[in-house]
């Protein structure tokens, strides 16, 4: 725990959580309040809680867990037991009330990936709540603004590829009139080209991860085949095995459904090490969303999704037994659904639909819906965020400097903020901001709004955020032994 008083900034949101948490935790934490007041952080949860808004209660468990992979046990870390976690399901505009016991060895947090959340809710530890002890427990509560598919995770070390992942998915019964991040505020149909109501839908959830630990015998990658789509190699762990809900390719997941039917798939990629190429044999894909966000509707033949990156998609399905299979790009293994809809036998493990080899849709290339377009502006203020490290080095480092010895990128509330990702090292980062979501620029055209976005190696890549989430904000990359050596630092807000 020593290592959290050695921050050399911490905030006044975090001093506050402190008395919500109330369980004391022993961690002396001295903060030094460089961010928003949390004052400034209760306000912007104000303005996105409806009056009367229902309260969602639900209560997670982590704790060490037996999971049973095609016959094999082996031992994760698990919410409710069960990897990946329960699926959470929440409307939007309810007040999520998610109280987390931690059974675990040691300490740990909820970090909610993708939700616009008030800052001292974040999850992030010694900078928005101090960790919560094994044997502690901590209440997390906020308003869920805005629809789509997000997960959650702990943002403590490794804890992540253990086991501790779920699905939270935000409903939106009313489709049109919802808010959207940045949204010029139209009403009106929200869905382009003529997408079918939610309710309509066969609607699947589908969460994807690495191999959990547990002796099973993670190995660093040979030389590797390395991926075009990457711009390089897949990641330098090969994992024993891919999972799709949490099932092992020799014993898959079924979903089942009826030929004609249109499927909505969201897909998130919960991996640690590992991006997927996602393709469903025999049929095409229609990616309406990435990172909960819609885009304009594209097809293709496959989906590519680096760590942290999501993905809602339409298929309109035949009839018969089809492989689901989500290759590990770049590296050698897959994970494998099975979409059932008629006779026919399985497909096998090592299925490999053409679909992998055809149109691939990378989520940064797809068109910006024009209704979630943040208004054209110049930015107030520019960042540049050069990414490097692996080679000779431990270390995977942001302007050349390792989290916590990070320096936090200043901004203020109400400013148009550019980030510039400058990818000087051979390796891809999906770098995530936390908070908010940004605009891709592709060139002088504005690109998807997103949460996390695939830089390429050598690639420059900039993305445009609305300040507009006080607080002290995480900006990492999301493959999480980069994290871990130190490819993070903040967005800062300041007075
Ligand atoms: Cu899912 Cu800070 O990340
Ligand atoms: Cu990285």
């Amino acid at each position: 725990m020593q290592q959290w008083s050695r921050r050399r900034f911490l905030t006044a949101a975090a001093a506050a959580t402190l008395g919500v948490a109330g369980g004391g935790c022993g961690i002396t934490s001295r903060p030094r309040p460089v961010g928003p007041a949390a004052r400034e952080v209760a306000a912007a949860e104000a303005r996105r809680r409806r009056p009367g808004a229902p309260v969602r209660e639900v209560t997670l468990t982590a704790a060490p867990a037996t999971i049973d992979l095609a016959g094999r046990a082996v031992t994760a870390w698990a919410y409710n037991h069960t990897v990946p976690g329960p699926v959470l399901r929440v409307r939007v505009g309810e007040v999520l009330r998610a109280r987390l016991d931690n059974r675990l060895p040691e300490p740990t947090t909820i970090h909610w990936h993708g939700i616009v959340v008030r800052n001292d809710m974040d999850g992030v530890p010694g900078i928005t709540q101090p960790p919560i002890p094994p044997g502690g427990r901590f209440v997390y509560e906020f308003t869920v603004p805005y629809a789509g598919t997000y997960f959650f995770h702990p943002h403590v070390g490794l804890q992540l590829d253990r086991g501790l992942y779920a699905a939270l998915v935000v409903d939106d019964p009313g489709r049109a009139g919802r808010l959207r991040p940045g949204g010029r505020g139209r009403a009106g149909r929200l869905d382009p080209g003529g997408g079918p109501h939610p309710e309509q839908l066969q609607d699947r959830l589908m969460a994807q991860g690495g191999m959990m630990h547990g002796g099973m015998g993670m190995g660093m990658m040979g030389q590797g085949g390395g991926s075009s789509a990457l711009g390089g190699t897949g990641g330098q762990i090969d994992y024993p095995q891919y999972l799709l809900n949490g099932r092992p390719p020799a014993d898959p997941p079924t979903i089942r459904a009826k030929p004609g039917q249109r499927l909505r798939l969201r897909v998130i990629n919960a991996a640690a090490e590992t991006a997927f190429r996602l393709a469903l044999g025999g049929h095409r894909l229609t990616v309406t969303h990435t990172d909960g966000l819609p885009v304009t509707p594209v097809t293709a033949d496959a989906l590519l999704l680096g760590m942290g990156e999501r993905a809602d998609a339409l298929v309109r399905l035949r009839d018969g037994a089809f492989p689901l299979v989500a290759l590990a790009e770049g590296k050698s293994g897959q994970a494998l659904g099975v979409i059932r809809t008629g006779q026919g036998a399985p497909p096998p493990a090592d299925a490999h639909p053409g679909e992998l080899g055809g149109r691939l849709a990378a989520m940064a290339e797809l068109g910006p819906d024009p209704q979630g377009t943040l208004p054209t502006a110049q930015p107030d203020r520019s960042h540049q965020l050069l990414l490097s490290g692996g080679m000779m080095s431990p270390k995977w480092t942001i302007n050349g400097r390792s989290f916590p010895d990070a320096e936090p990128l200043p901004v203020r509330a109400g400013q148009r903020v550019r980030l510039v990702f400058g990818n000087q090292s051979m390796m891809f980062h999906p770098m995530h901001l936390h908070g908010h979501s940004f605009q891709v620029q592709q060139g002088a055209r504005p690109g998807p709004r997103k949460d996390t976005v695939i830089v390429r190696p050598m690639q420059q890549l900039a993305v445009d955020v609305a300040a507009d989430n006080p607080g002290q904000w995480m900006v990492h990359c999301h493959n999480l032994y980069h994290q871990e050596a130190g490819m993070m630092t903040t967005l800062s807000y300041l007075h």
